[in-house]
């Protein structure tokens, strides 16, 4: 049987120290299998995106222990980690994070560039530019290749930071909050965007979201409660 694609035991993460420590995450147990698309639901602070920072190999727990795609984070240093993520993981986060001097095509590349730059794959840049220009125009942004994150909307700069998470088919998306700015229509596109990756390459979705009824497109719904997902 394949690996999971997250396992996570006993993960704990305080912030601060002394009177001022905020135990955020007080023993997360998580394990989510390729191909599945789960949604994580909770209330404002109650350490969503600082588990999304954990899984996505950003931020380390204080306590417990993490495995993603079999491979025990613990194990890996800076560079396998910024490596792992670049190959194997997609991102989308919570805030905009474009970078402003490229355009939207540009940014949407970055990942593919690293890899190849990296020489992790012999697949030459234009297979990703035609993937990247793909992926534009499935979220219904064909049009704004070649204009840069100022000239577009937040709604536009979002879905552009979707496909930017997408262009390395990653094994493994975490998604921060990704359809916050999105219209009923464009969020139901990135929704099956989601489900397809899960079918087609048998990639794990984890996507953080406050909006109940978007996270009915999941398989599975978790809830972070009191610093553990229930
Ligand atoms: N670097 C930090 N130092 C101290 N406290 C922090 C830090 N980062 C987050 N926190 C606190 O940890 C708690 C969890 O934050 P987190 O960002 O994970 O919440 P969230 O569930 O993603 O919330 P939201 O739905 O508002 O995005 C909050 O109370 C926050 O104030
Ligand atoms: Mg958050």
């Amino acid at each position: 049987m394949a690996e999971p694609a997250i396992l996570a035991r006993g993960v704990r993460k305080t912030y601060g120290r002394g009177p001022a420590a905020v135990q955020v995450l007080r023993g997360v147990d998580m394990r989510v299998e390729p191909g599945e698309f789960v949604a994580v639901l909770g209330p404002s602070g109650s350490g969503k995106s600082t588990l999304l920072n954990m899984l996505g190999l950003m931020d380390r727990p204080d306590e417990g222990e993490l495995s993603l795609c079999g491979r025990p984070a613990a194990g890996l240093g800076d560079d396998a980690r910024a490596f792992f993520r670049n190959e194997k993981m997609g991102f989308v986060f919570q805030f905009d994070s474009l970078l402003p001097e490229f355009t939207i095509l540009e940014n949407v590349l970055m990942p593919a560039r690293i890899t190849r730059a990296q020489g992790l794959t012999a697949e030459p840049l234009a297979k990703a530019v035609a993937h990247a220009t793909s992926l534009l125009d499935s979220l219904g942004l064909g049009a704004l290749g070649r204009r840069f994150p100022a000239q577009t909307s937040g709604g536009e700069r979002q879905r552009a930071a979707i496909a930017r998470a997408l262009v390395n088919s990653p094994a493994l998306i975490l998604a921060d909050e990704p359809t916050g700015n999105l219209d009923r229509e464009n969020g139901e596109r990135v929704f099956a965007d989601f489900k397809r990756l899960t079918r087609e390459q048998g990639a794990a979705v984890i996507l953080v979201t406050h909006d109940e009824p978007a996270a009915k497109a999941a398989d599975r719904t978790l809830r972070m409660d009191d610093g553990v997902l229930r």
